[in-house]
């Protein structure tokens, strides 16, 4: 009999017809009723043997292991499900044994606990709930750019180029590290390489989405990009997905009305089909919540957050609005705040979360940023000092999207890359957009996984990817 996956059983509630159904056994309670599990969704089906059942069966049916059951759909008897499976056979596919499963031997496992079994944890509620909403996440960027007319690019992973000039690369290489080839100043001969220059992994798809705008006017990327910063915090991977549209003719407010209807977009698509993972996830954070101090619980909870800001235009301020309101805020007056606030800083998080979490209670657009601590791509403002940037802070997170719109015009960008001591020779190629039918254009960098973290109300970046790497930390 062909497979029918358990979300279809429990979604019809149908009864009076047979079935096969696969999965993994949650529970197994007084030798009779079976929690079966397949991913398809949240819920179990109910699988009831009869009292009968083959002994070297039953013996088998432990929580992990693999069945498959044919059986009949049936109105339950019981309490908190429609229908259930009687069984009519049950055939164990794989055996788990109970003593050394590793989910098994915890009751309650914490998140840390799961992330040293992350092989393992998809097979949690949570972890079921959070992929099934990661997948949509990512459908949902895929359909709102189609829909739109962009064309998804694939920029390359391996690259000569610091995109973000921050210098925070993993090299890509296959000389021997114990005896590399050296020029006769012994620095490494990298001609011998691989590609026959020094290689990195890619922190970002701009530079060559760029290219592709400057022909297909719209077009987005959404791939891996790796970032080598020595950031232990609950918000930073060294291996992460970003969504990068560029859009030629786009100026600045072009570029943050496209993020918000963008962002606004995958959260709505989310709800509509993961209601029911995303109420599980609500009611976890709930639970959690549960163990803070009263000052520190969110006032929202999980699904009335998300429909606020599908509700709410986001705040749209400059960053010396964003500095004057920190100076005034009764944070720095009392001296709150560990880093030092002063037109120039680079916004810390303690900051961005002032600003979005206790003063606008919103996601906030925060534009005109200080060139100097700022990429040398973002378009040059009149004012000489500031530039087209744009950060869009989100409660709970912090920076979600960084953009800007870019300098379009060849001798100040040419000027900014000697400044910044950016090789122009090298990066001809993007010169070379400048110097044939150059023209304003714009785009912004949406980190994929903060943007689950905020759907899924998770705190910990490392529980909404499933393998995450981290500085001494490249497991599975
Ligand atoms: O602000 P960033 O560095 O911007 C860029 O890379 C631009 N090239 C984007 C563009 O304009 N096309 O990174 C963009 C976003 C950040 O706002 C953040 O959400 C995410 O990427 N991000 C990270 N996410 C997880 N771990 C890290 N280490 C991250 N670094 C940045
Ligand atoms: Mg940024």
């Amino acid at each position: 009999m062909q497979r029918t996956k358990i979300k279809e059983i429990l979604t019809q509630e149908k009864t009076d017809y047979t079935v096969n159904v696969k999965g993994w056994v949650r529970s197994f309670r007084n030798n009779q009723f079976i929690a079966l599990n397949d991913g398809s969704c949240l819920g179990n089906i109910q699988v009831v043997i009869g009292l009968d059942a083959a002994e070297d069966v039953v013996k088998y049916i432990t929580n992990g292991a693999c069945i498959s059951v044919d059986g009949t759909v049936i109105a339950s008897l019981g309490k908190g499900q429609k229908v259930e499976i009687k069984a009519d056979n049950v055939v164990i596919l794989g055996e788990c044994d109970p003593e050394k499963f590793p989910l098994q031997l915890k009751n309650k496992p914490s998140l840390e606990y799961l992330r040293e079994i992350a092989h393992l944890r998809f097979r949690t509620n949570t972890f079921g709930a959070i992929f099934r909403v990661r997948h949509t996440l990512a459908y949902a960027v895929h359909k709102f750019f189609n829909d739109r007319g962009f064309v998804y690019l694939h920029t390359p992973i391996v690259t000569a180029s610091d995109a973000e000039g921050a210098g925070e690369m993993f090299r890509v290489s296959t000389l021997p590290f114990d005896n590399p080839p050296r020029l006769e100043d012994g620095s490494i001969d990298y001609k011998e390489d691989f590609f026959g220059r020094c290689t990195n992994l890619t922190v970002s798809g701009q530079l060559e989405a760029e290219l592709g705008a400057m022909a297909l006017s719209e077009v987005y990327t959404f791939g891996p990009t790796f970032r080598a910063e020595n950031s232990n915090t609950a918000r930073h991977l060294a291996e992460f997905w970003m969504i990068e549209p560029e859009v030629a003719f786009n100026d600045i407010t072009d570029n943050m009305d496209l993020a918000e209807d963008f962002i606004r977009y995958i959260i709505a698509y989310a709800m509509e089909h993961n209601r029911e993972d995303l109420e599980f996830l609500a009611q976890r954070l709930v639970d959690e919540e549960k163990q803070k101090p009263m000052n520190e619980r969110s006032e929202l909870g999980l699904i009335e957050k998300l429909e606020f800001v599908l509700n709410n235009k986001f705040e749209r301020i400059t960053y010396t609005q964003a500095i004057d309101i920190l100076l005034d805020s009764p944070a720095y007056k009392k001296k709150k705040f560990q880093y030092d606030v002063k037109w120039g800083i680079d916004l810390q998080s303690e900051h961005e979360r002032y600003l979005v979490e206790k003063h606008f209670k919103k996601p906030v657009i925060v534009t005109g940023y200080p060139k100097d601590i700022k990429a040398f791509y973002m378009r040059q403002n009149d004012d000489g000092k500031t530039v087209a940037a744009m950060d869009i802070l989100a409660p709970g997170i912090g920076e979600i999207v960084g953009g800007s719109q870019r300098e379009e015009r060849l001798d100040k960008l040419m000027t900014r890359m000697e400044e910044m001591h950016i090789p122009t020779e090298e990066m001809y190629w993007y010169l070379d957009t400048r110097r044939f039918g150059t023209t304003p254009h714009a785009g912004f960098g949406l980190g994929f996984e903060r943007m689950v973290l905020f759907v899924t109300g998770m705190s910990n970046i490392r529980d909404v990817i499933p393998f995450p790497r981290t500085p001494k930390n490249a497991e599975f």
